[in-house]
């Protein structure tokens, strides 16, 4: 039976070519390199911004140009910004595409707060483009990046998406809270299936260099403090990008059909008479700030110095995830432990940045 699923999600993926917005970053590259390597062809779209370091973007890239000479899935890349709607459009049109995943964003909480203009532009005036590219051009799935961090204020835990979240705690929250919504008018004007995804804390090889798991790694091997925030008191559902790709892949597979059932008095947030879905996607095991540390610690054989800070404007302390929707509508948990998951990481890590010699 599980066998049969794979032979179904492998002939349909095939026979798709799909625009994987943000391909550069940290989980385009991981979404199009699984993509490619199944048979898919693959648009990649990015403008490579400098929100961080280029060089891994652009190895990112070198690397996706690889695994294309060894796959049957064809790849292209423009570089392009979302705010570009003509050059947007002309890669609908030029490459006949079916499927679009808009993971281009302007990703990251604290430099919301430094610099809100690069999130609406990105993040309103680019996702109302991808809408009216998906519009025009009759794409069957439109699956785009929300955030875990739409739950802003909100104290029930784990999230479910059945909560109410509208009370944003920054200007990034806002801006991924305002796509869902955007969504779900174009499912219900224009009937284009939207599937949105609520993503936590995601980690592993090829990370952000903006996030912790990076940030800590590089400054313990180096000796150097890291910085602690709300005096390690936070908690986060981190996931690793392994089961984040094999979820998406599912998720693509399934686009959101209307609903006739739907309950027109509780209007549950997560789904709509529309084709409109929206999912958390996380691995429902939030674990201690200070132990995922430890973890760090162990997996380096060196220890921390850490530097306590208080709360940052912007951040929650705790996340986790009720993922329990996604697993019923795709059939999949995710399953790579901690340990596993900062092992990888580490090996990547050292690796690329040729830092062997040092531990
Ligand atoms: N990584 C996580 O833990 C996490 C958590 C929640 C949500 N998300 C969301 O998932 C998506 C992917 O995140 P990521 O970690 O891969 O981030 P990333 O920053 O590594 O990747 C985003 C890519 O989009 C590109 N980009 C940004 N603005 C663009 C624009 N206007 N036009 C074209 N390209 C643009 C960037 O150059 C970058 O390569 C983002 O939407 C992010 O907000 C990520």
């Amino acid at each position: 039976m599980y066998g049969g699923f794979i032979y179904n999600l492998y002939v349909s993926l095939c026979a798709m070519t799909a625009l994987v917005t943000g391909v550069a970053g940290f989980i385009g590259f991981h979404l199009a390199k699984r993509l490619i390597s199944s048979g898919v062809n693959v648009v990649g779209f990015d403008n490579i911004n400098t929100y961080y370091d280029i060089d891994l973007k652009l190895s990112r890239l070198k690397h996706l140009e690889n695994i294309s000479k060894v796959s049957s899935g064809k790849y292209s890349f423009v570089k392009g910004a979302l705010e570009d709607y003509q050059t947007l459009n002309q890669v609908f049109k030029k490459y006949d595409i079916n499927n679009v995943v808009n993971l281009a964003a302007q990703a990251g909480v604290r430099y919301s707060i430094e610099n809100p203009m690069a999130y609406i532009q990105s993040n309103l005036v680019g996702f109302g483009n991808i809408l009216e590219a998906c519009r025009y051009n009759r794409i069957q799935h439109l699956v785009y990046a929300s955030s875990s961090s739409v739950y802003g204020g909100n104290t029930k835990m784990p999230f479910s998406e059945t909560d109410g979240v509208d009370h944003p705690i920054s200007m990034y929250a806002a801006t991924k809270k305002s796509n869902e919504l955007m969504a779900h008018s174009y499912s219900h004007l224009y009937e284009l299936p939207t599937t949105g995804l609520r993503f936590f804390t995601v980690y592993g090889p090829w990370g952000r260099p903006d996030m912790a798991l990076f940030l800590f790694t590089k400054s313990i091997i180096e000796g150097k403090p890291i910085d602690v925030f709300n005096n390690g008191k936070m908690i986060r559902d981190f996931t690793y990008i392994d089961d984040i790709i094999e979820s998406m892949v599912r998720v693509i597979d399934k686009p959101p059909t209307k609903s006739n059932s739907f309950d027109l008095k509780t209007l549950n947030p997560s789904e709509s008479w529309s084709p409109f879905r929206v999912f958390n996607i996380g691995n429902a095991n939030p674990i201690n700030l200070m132990s995922y540390i430890k973890s760090i610690e162990e997996c380096l054989s060196k220890k921390a110095i850490i530097n306590y800070l208080p709360m940052q404007p912007g951040d929650v302390t705790a996340t986790s995830a009720d993922t329990h929707l996604l697993e019923e509508w795709i059939n999949f948990k995710p399953n790579t432990s901690i340990n596993k998951g900062i092992e990888q990481f580490i090996e990547w890590f050292v690796n690329f940045y040729s830092y062997k010699n040092i531990l």
